[in-house]
């Protein structure tokens, strides 16, 4: 019998009532437990109460009840699917990783697309930042890559992303906008944060609103290590470029498809993959060390910058193909935990604030979001090597630790060892200075990347990002934040400020920010006296 042409019987009350038969399996309780009747409560006549002994409504309802988990604080809104990594040649010269030394090696992932601001219901053609976060299932563990699709980022330090993100998400007392609509906070923030406008130029720009996942690309943004099996570093940004090209859509057509179909950007991943046609991006790096570093006016430990692909061109060093999409969207999409601070041996951190502020942060958010330190259990989140560890119990632990010995060392002879050759081991940089709240003065260059930026688009793309200026700070009611922010634009591009001052009915132009406002230095005694 299949569930389509099975009996139906009919209750006392009309209602119909699908019965097993053949091989349609018996609906149980979740404790195994068979059931006769899900039509109905158990009650005391046919009009009468409920009674409390109904355990198999009980256990339905209150399950039902627990379904929500918390969405992501932030990119709450994303669509994932599986596919592999292959790389092309060895990079045994640079890396230790054991998913870099062999040509032709696959590897398992699962990609998870986002937007930043927008709630887990909010539409897909948003201006926002996209997601890109990859999880590799290596050999050495999992290497989580956990960028986005710009290569530049807000802020320079981790302490300001609870305030950006408080600033761009909706205001506490009226819960409102979502992220694509301009607002006074978002832009308050913004103008007094002058780090955040190289990224506020490519945001205005139409790289913003893909046209679809598949034509979008990743970057890692911070500048990473990769560490040979000598102990050699060197600093390394990681890109993803899609096969397809980079295609965007125009506002106007994004505002129109939001309308249409929120969906627009899953619905595109899930038909192609359903229907064969896998999207495929290359992974590229960047590969330098100390002394090319050094030769930049602006610091590679800086997530507000980017090293230009024409100075230092990437090299392709493997192709990332998606061709399945989850069996199960919650299981797998909204329960994966990405974390920056997975990585295998021979991948390190550099100093970048930001990056080692996030390799802080994940851990906690993860425990918050899927409520138990054995979260690592879930399959989309277990490692596919073998894997030993001592860690027991918690709140539903699916495999403890095997025999009497839970420690080491022991002289039992029990259980898993560290290993002093296979093991991570972090790059040792020499570290050295005072402790203090401190940021570098080589991060203070906020404008010259983003005048880059703006001048190498085409002229109807420096009209699209004018564009996206205006209708976003129309939208801010309070005059002082939009002089604020014409004021930045002055160092960037006169043109571009003027246009945008002319199109806000700006009587006159304000003076261009300062760039050299008085340092706290100037107003505190240094932290070395
Ligand atoms: C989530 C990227 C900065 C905290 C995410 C996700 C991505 C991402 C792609 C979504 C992962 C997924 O699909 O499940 C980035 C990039 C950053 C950045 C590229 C800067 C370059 C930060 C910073 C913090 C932070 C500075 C905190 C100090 C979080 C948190 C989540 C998250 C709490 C939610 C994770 C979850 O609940 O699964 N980030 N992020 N991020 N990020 Fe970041």
């Amino acid at each position: 019998a299949t569930i389509h042409d099975q009996t139906l019987l009919r209750g006392e009350g009309g209602e119909l009532h699908q019965i097993a038969e053949g091989d349609v399996p018996v609906l149980t309780t979740a404790q195994g437990g068979p059931v006769a009747d899900d039509q109905n409560t158990l009650r005391v006549g046919p009009r009468g109460p409920l009674v409390v002994d109904d355990f198999h409504f009980r256990e339905k309802v209150f399950h039902f009840d627990h379904e929500r988990i918390p969405e992501r604080v932030v990119h709450a809104r994303g669509y994932g699917a599986h596919g592999f990594f292959e790389t092309y040649e060895s990079l045994a010269a640079y890396t230790k990783a054991d998913i870099f030394q062999r040509p032709g090696e696959k590897t398992p992932t699962f990609v998870r697309f986002s937007t930043v601001a927008g709630n887990k219901g909010s539409a897909d053609l948003a201006r926002d930042v996209r997601g890109f976060a990859v999880k590799f299932y290596t050999r050495q563990g999992n290497w989580d890559l956990v960028g986005n699709n710009i290569p530049v980022f807000f802020i320079q330090d981790a302490i300001k992303f609870p305030d950006l993100i408080h600033a761009a998400k909706q205001d506490p007392d009226r819960d409102f906008p979502q992220a694509q609509t301009a607002h006074d906070t978002f832009w308050d923030f913004i103008s007094l944060t002058p780090e955040s406008m190289n990224m506020v130029m490519w945001i205005m720009s139409d790289r913003t609103i893909p046209r679809s996942f598949r034509f979008m690309e990743g970057f890692g943004v911070h500048t990473f290590r990769l560490v040979n099996d000598k102990g050699e570093s060197t600093f390394v940004k990681f890109h993803w470029k899609p096969k397809l090209g980079l295609q965007s859509v125009a506002w106007n057509e994004a505002v129109k498809i939001n309308g249409a179909d929120p969906d627009f950007h899953r619905r595109d991943l899930w038909h192609a993959i359903q229907g064969g046609d896998f999207p495929e991006w290359e992974l590229q790096v960047q590969l330098f060390d100390q002394e090319f570093a050094d030769r930049f006016d602006f610091d590679v430990l800086d997530p507000t910058k980017i090293i230009p692909e024409e100075i230092l061109p990437p090299k392709p060093i493997g192709r990332l193909v998606l061709d399945r999409m989850p069996d199960n969207f919650f299981a797998e999409t909204e329960q994966v935990a990405f974390m920056t601070q997975n990585v295998p041996p021979g991948i390190d951190f550099s100093n970048d604030p930001l990056l080692q502020g996030r390799n802080f942060s994940y851990l906690d958010t993860q425990l918050k979001r899927l409520g138990s330190p054995n979260f690592t259990h879930l399959p989309i989140n277990a490692p596919k090597c073998p894997f030993a560890h001592f860690q027991q119990d918690g709140h539903m632990a699916m495999h403890n630790p095997v025999g009497r010995v839970n420690y080491e060392p022991n002289s039992f002879g029990e259980g898993p060892r560290e290993s002093p050759t296979r093991g991570f081991r972090p790059f040792a940089a020499e570290e050295h200075g005072i402790k203090a709240r401190l940021r570098p003065e080589s991060f203070a260059d906020h404008y010259s990347q983003a005048r880059q930026f703006y001048i190498s688009q085409t002229p109807p793309e420096q009209r699209h990002i004018a564009a996206a200026l205006t209708f976003e700070l129309s939208k801010v009611e309070t005059p002082a934040i939009r002089e604020r922010t014409v004021a930045h634009l002055l160092n960037i591009d006169e043109t571009l400020a003027t246009t945008v001052g002319q199109k806000l009915g700006f009587k006159a132009m304000p003076k261009p920010a300062d760039a050299a406002v008085p340092t706290r230095q100037d107003l505190e005694p240094s932290p070395a006296l």
